[in-house]
């Protein structure tokens, strides 16, 4: 198959790129002047670049024509809000214009990472938007495959595991509650997914919530890196929905998120893994695997390069 992927550049795109090579996709992938290609590693040799960006509908069209599918994975990112693009700029009307440019071009499948929660009750303008993008793709009458993932792997990286190792011995998680579920999922492994769905007939038409094979809260979670790390620590308190909405209202330039996005990303969640184990079959990597290989190189990397995680809370 001919597969553009959108978001090549990024985490979860540089993955399904690469999983789109080694399964034999012809590939080709969407990049800005600016971009940088090193997450594609050495399957940037087998992959085709066209220049171009989402928010530019003849750089779409070039990029879409000769293609039968389309992987999506895009976000509004720190250098798209630097240029004053909103989420709606991005993640709603940039899709809109891939799907108007692919209906033109009659792709046959298109493949797109919202994020789990994601529905028309949400308040904020990230989920507004990714709402809005799923519309047109379930609208554009194309067949497709919408994942909707929970939290990934890869954010502990950068949060829960230096936070943790920077609290040391405490039993209080100060950045939300403790006992919300979740099913943290490996980006590698949604990848993977991704590709597959793109000839899978009973991922034709569907829109799926995809989580990793363990539910556990974010007290558990966060008890296990802590054991992972030799750390005396043992989570029972943590901060309500309600405190920490009030304190991001109370000091809006702190957060990393606005209230409105906590208001949607705060949700006891429960994905059922089964139905998506047995539409794609594969090994899921669990929690515990990937803290084992995870923790003590973050270890490692925070005594060596504290600064490198300068901007991690606590
Ligand atoms: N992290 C999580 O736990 C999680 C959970 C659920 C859902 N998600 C969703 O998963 C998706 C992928 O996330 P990610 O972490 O892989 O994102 P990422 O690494 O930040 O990658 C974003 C990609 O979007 C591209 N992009 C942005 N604006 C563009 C434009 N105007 N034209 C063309 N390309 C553009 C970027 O290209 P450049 O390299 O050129 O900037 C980059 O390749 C996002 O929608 C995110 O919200 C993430």
């Amino acid at each position: 198959m001919n597969v553009l992927v959108i978001g090549a550049t990024g985490d979860v795109g540089s993955e399904a790129a690469k999983a789109a090579v080694a399964k034999g996709h012809t590939v080709a992938a969407l990049v800005r002047p600016s971009s940088n290609t090193n997450k594609l590693g050495d399957a940037r040799q087998h992959i085709r670049l066209i220049e171009g960006d989402i928010l530019e509908p003849l750089s779409l069209e070039r990029a879409i024509a000769n293609n039968d599918a389309i992987m999506i994975s895009i976000r509004l990112t720190p250098g798209e809000m630097k240029k004053n693009r909103t989420y709606r700029d991005v993640e709603q009307h940039g899709v809109e214009n891939i799907v108007a440019a692919a209906t033109k071009a009659s792709v046959k499948k298109l493949v797109f990472v919202s994020a789990a929660g994601v529905g028309p009750t949400c308040v904020s303008d990230m989920y507004q938007a990714k709402y809005a993008a799923e519309e047109a793709i379930r609208k554009s009458g194309i067949d497709h495959t919408i994942f909707r993932p929970s939290g990934m792997f890869k954010d502990f990286d950068f949060f829960h595991i230096p936070t943790v190792l920077k609290l040391g011995a405490t039993n209080r998680w100060p950045y939300g509650p403790i006992d919300i579920h979740m099913n943290p999922l490996s980006h590698l492994d949604l990848a993977t997914c991704m590709v597959l769905a793109l000839d899978n007939p009973r991922a034709a038409f569907l829109t799926l919530e995809i989580g990793g094979p363990d539910c556990i809260t974010q007290g558990e979670l966060l008890n296990m890196i802590a054991r992972i790390a030799g750390i005396q620590a043992t989570y029972t308190e943590g901060v309500s929905k309600e405190q920490l909405i009030a304190m991001v209202r109370a000091n809006p330039q702190q957060g990393f998120f606005t209230a409105e996005q906590l208001e949607d990303f705060i949700v006891d969640k429960m994905i059922d893994h089964k139905p998506v184990y047995e539409l794609f079959g594969i090994p899921f990597q669990t929690v515990k695997a990937y803290l084992q290989e995870t923790v003590p190189r973050i270890k490692a990397a925070l005594n060596h390069h504290p600064q490198q995680f300068d901007k991690t809370p606590a």
